[in-house]
């Protein structure tokens, strides 16, 4: 089976507001992450066919932002711009994971 994307990945930003709301990706720079993620990937990986876009709630919303990559359906948690940083040199540049355990979600 081809598939048209390397990766495809979905960020999280979903918010929440109101008093007694459950935490939400949004409300911890998630769109903040997504746009660097996209940049980092656009400035180191421009070759690779790999495709970044904001989704709703995936649902683990206390341990966000998160994400999720397809095909693998791998999970990660990105809260920093030094997260984003490891996460494009480690896992978009050398499909490595085992330096990510930090970052990555079961
Ligand atoms: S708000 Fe991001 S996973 Fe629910």
């Amino acid at each position: 089976m081809s598939q048209f994307y390397e990766k495809h990945i979905f960020v999280c930003e979903n918010v929440r507001d109101g008093e007694n709301a459950r935490v939400s990706c949004g409300k911890h720079n998630a769109k903040k992450i997504r746009e660097y993620l996209k940049q980092k990937i656009k400035e180191y990986a421009p070759e690779k066919k790999i495709r970044v876009n904001m989704s709703g709630c995936l649902d683990r919303c206390e341990l966000g932002p998160v994400l999720v990559s397809y095909p693998e359906g791998h999970w990660f948690t990105l809260k920093t711009e030094s997260d984003v940083d490891i996460f494009v040199s480690k896992y978009i540049l050398q499909n490595e994971l085992s330096s990510l355990q930090n970052l990555q979600l079961i």
